[in-house]
């Protein structure tokens, strides 16, 4: 699959679109966003495609860095200085943030022109809403509490697909003797963080989740299971390999997508870089829920917050830019480079992989079961100045080999109270 292949359809999904609204304006949309991977980077210039196939002009403003921390630092800058972009890739609490300073713009014509509310499962809609308003439109949900597996390199080892954490330390042991790097890890403050959050989510339970993660609670914070999840977490770091600190995410899945590693913790954006590099699931990959979380789903939303604009022609693209987001065609095509799903209900998905199909029905049953949590690596469930200060945390314990797990929840009970 190449660039030119994605472009071209996109293309042609959007001419027709474009055709059928009789699009006459043509204003520029400057959009923020960090996809620069290459599953993402194929994601991102469907959006552009589609946009120019409306007759707009498509301003990039990427900021390379997995996670996204670059990018806000950047866009705050540029907000500051009065320069704001049409859009820019802002989720979860985040958005009520940036609302709160009244710099984005009111999206409820386009939202109830095409019927949002009824088309969003509804929690992800409120959370989309300022005083209830639209301030943000919505591309996927990705999940981030899956084990990427290379089975080759599983198979060379004797090695079997852990459903649990000891049989991921198993597998990382068997890894490790056949000469293979058991768990491929990138040394990122946000990497260590979604590591740690699927080891919580997989040793403490869904209840302790919600409790330690997403309420902050002081008690959970500091508990025998935090101890648990902690000395767990820490237990990976052995089976990483020396050149881990620092690496990107995207270099890092390539290692299990080449086999020289064995497996890696990350969100389904790694699944893009598979798909991208040409590979298969359930033949060259394999998709499976972190260790002890095969009932939860840690959600990962990707939204578009839209700022307030001068501009007629712009503010037109802009809202060109809202519809394409919510609109089938973008979903499908989006979703299907990115690694996640349609967060637009009642899409067809059978142009989709079985991770895919997978994640969506896993969505829909933990929605039901309350194992569904919002990912606080990936900015969904906490405020972000708290979220910064307790990934620190998590990341300094990580890389020291003196900080105890007594020391390091003290210090997650006095992160959680930043704001
Ligand atoms: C997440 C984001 C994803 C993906 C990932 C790695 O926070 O939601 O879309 O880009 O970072 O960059």
């Amino acid at each position: 699959m190449n660039a030119f292949k994605i472009s071209r359809r996109a293309l042609s999904v959007a001419l027709a679109a474009a055709t059928l609204c009789g699009s006459a304006f043509a204003g520029e949309v400057e959009v923020l966003h960090w996809w620069t991977a290459g599953g993402e980077a194929k994601a991102a210039q469907a959006l552009a495609a589609t946009l120019k196939a409306k007759g707009h002009s498509w301003k990039d403003f990427a900021v390379a860095g997995g996670g996204g921390d670059s990018a806000m630092t950047v866009l705050k800058s540029r907000v500051v200085s009065g320069n704001a972009p049409a859009a820019a890739q802002i989720k979860g609490p985040s958005l009520q943030e940036w609302a709160k300073e009244g710099v984005l713009t009111n999206l409820d014509d386009v939202a109830k022109a095409e019927k949002w509310d009824s088309l969003l499962p509804g929690p992800i809609a409120n959370g989309l809403k300022h005083k209830g308003h639209y301030i943000a439109a919505p591309v996927n949900v990705h999940r981030v509490n899956w084990l990427w597996v290379n089975p080759e390199a599983f198979k060379k080892a004797g090695a079997k697909v852990p459903t649990t954490w000891p049989e991921f330390f198993a597998a990382a042991e068997a890894l490790k003797k056949a000469g293979i790097v058991p768990v491929a890890h990138g040394g990122q403050n946000w990497q260590d963080f979604t590591t740690f959050e699927s080891v919580a989510l997989g040793v403490g339970g869904t209840e302790f989740y919600k409790k330690a993660l997403v309420q902050l609670d002081p008690a959970t914070l500091q508990s025998a299971k935090m101890k648990e999840v902690l000395e767990t977490f820490k237990k990976i770091k052995g089976y990483t390999d020396k050149n881990s600190p620092g690496r990107d995410w995207n270099l890092t899945t390539a290692m299990v997508i080449r086999g020289e590693a064995g497996m890696q913790l990350m969100g389904d954006w790694a699944k893009g870089e598979f798909v991208a590099a040409g590979k298969t699931p359930g033949k060259d990959f394999e998709c499976v829920a972190a260790p002890g979380t095969a009932k939860a789903f840690t959600y990962n939303v990707d939204s578009f917050a839209m700022f307030q604009l001068k501009n007629a022609d712009n503010i037109k693209a802009q809202r060109d830019l809202a519809s394409t987001l919510m609109s089938p065609a973008f979903q499908e095509l989006f979703n299907l480079n990115k690694g996640s799903i349609p967060v637009r209900t009642g899409l067809n998905l059978d142009k989709f992989d079985a991770c895919a199909k997978a994640s969506a029905k896993d969505f829909g049953d933990t929605a039901k079961s309350g194992g569904l949590v919002p990912s606080i690596a990936h900015g969904m469930a906490v405020p972000s100045a708290a979220q910064g200060a307790i990934q620190d945390v998590i990341s300094q314990f990580w890389n020291s080999d003196k900080a105890t797990a007594a020391d390091t929840m003290k210090k997650l009970v006095s992160a959680a109270k930043v704001r």
